[in-house]
């Protein structure tokens, strides 16, 4: 194993038996364990200090107001974005493209204009642009993927016509971990002059994020998906672009004065952050980015592409397996389904020997719809995992065979 990998201990829920048995936790791709650090941020923002931000002029205000925006500049840094203008603090993913469409709908996007997906995209890039479509005018198109599970570039630039000005697709499929070549899907983008939007939620932990590298225009992740808080997230955009679209949500924080008549709008990032925001989320968000900072994502790529080829060759000797997506290249997800046996009771089986998979469509029932299965059983690796956990997952799936033979 890796040296620069966190000790097992620094997850306090490996330390829980589920059923007599130590937690194996494969579910990483639904949410990532919480390491010491991020629950001792979280704890100490509400045990020290827990006031609101930019509001007051007491102590405990100015030092709230300190740390959470301590924690945009750290998620500056780590998305490699010119400035903490850049950086919305959001609930998560989900929340940071409903944002960005309730946005562009105000006035950004005409009736005809086309906003491009791909087939591989979770829910929470789907059905946002879905409204835009029934009640703007706006045309959704999605490009197709390979029956592997990778994406048809040559029906992806075909799709590109000038009236296209969104291009919005996952960095990593959440259901079956297919890479998708971000880089130069955002070059044919931009190449017609389309704004880009990567859905960077399952990549976050796993690949370094560079928007000035990538050349994005927007770029959403969640904070839970990379060992922090549920409810945080971040909407990255480009100045330039933030600057012209419109708020999407209303009310404090988000103004510099109103009066009954009218109301002018507060200065980036501030425009989109209405209400109180998420303050310990933030911090605890921090926390995650400087824990995920001591390790090389290098090494997380060796380790988890290992454990995801180990997987694959102990996995491919079951009979009756069958692969969902084999992509060219896979990171951290592995999805199967096996004869006879559905999903859901699989996970439940697994569930009796302290293993946590997710059976399900994994929110992306398009994604499923191209397969002709309802659901797969997913493994999802993260840091903490080792091969002990395939070994685990084979000895369980053999269990789970017999009980159904
Ligand atoms: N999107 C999350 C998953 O893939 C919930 O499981």
């Amino acid at each position: 194993m890796n040296t620069t990998l966190p000790a097992k201990h620094v997850f306090p829920a490996l330390q829980q038996k589920i059923k007599g048995h130590n937690l194996i936790w494969l579910d990483s791709a639904s949410t990532t364990l919480k390491p010491q650090p991020v629950i001792d941020a979280v704890y100490q923002y509400y045990a020290q200090c827990s006031a609101n931000v930019h509001r007051s002029v007491h102590t405990p205000g100015e030092e709230a107001t300190a740390a959470y925006e301590g924690s945009r500049e750290t998620a500056r840094q780590f998305l490699h974005a010119k400035s903490t203008t850049e950086i919305i603090f959001t609930a998560g993913t989900t929340d940071g493209i409903n944002l960005l469409a309730t946005s562009l709908s105000r006035g950004m996007l005409q009736a005809g204009d086309a906003i491009l997906i791909t087939q591989l995209e979770h829910h929470a890039n789907i059905v946002p642009w879905q409204m835009l479509r029934d009640h703007h005018g706006i045309e959704l198109r999605v490009a197709p993927i390979s029956d592997k599970g990778d994406i048809d570039l040559e029906a992806f630039q075909a799709m590109l016509t000038p009236n296209v000005k969104l291009v919005a697709f996952s960095a990593l499929s959440n259901a079956i971990g297919t890479v998708l070549p971000i880089k130069e899907m955002i070059q044919m983008a931009h190449r017609i002059g389309a704004w880009t939007l990567i859905d960077a939620a399952q990549a976050v932990a796993t690949m370094p994020m560079d928007v000035q590298e990538l050349d994005c225009d927007f770029l959403v992740c969640s904070g839970h998906k990379m060992f922090g808080p549920t409810g945080i997230g971040i909407l990255y955009g480009r100045e330039t672009l933030l600057e012209k679209l419109p708020p999407a949500r209303t009310g404090g924080d988000m103004i510099k004065s109103v009066t009954f008549e009218k109301t002018t709008f507060n200065d980036l990032p501030a425009k989109f952050e209405a209400g109180t925001p998420n303050i310990a989320g933030a911090i605890g968000l921090a926390a995650a980015i400087n824990f995920l900072a001591t390790v090389p994502f290098h090494d997380i790529q060796k380790h988890e592409s290992a454990l995801v080829a180990s997987a694959q060759e102990k996995l491919a000797e079951i009979p009756g397996l069958r692969f969902i997506g084999t992509p060219r290249q896979q990171m951290a997800i592995v999805s199967f389904l096996i004869d006879n046996v559905h999903p859901h009771d699989a996970g439940s089986l697994f569930d009796d020997d302290g293993i946590a998979i997710r059976a399900g469509h994994h929110c992306a029932q398009p994604l499923m719809q191209h397969f002709q299965v309802p659901a797969t059983i997913r493994l999802s690796f993260s840091l903490y995992n080792e091969e002990n956990d395939i070994i685990k997952v084979v000895d369980s799936m053999k269990r789970i065979i017999e009980v159904f033979a």
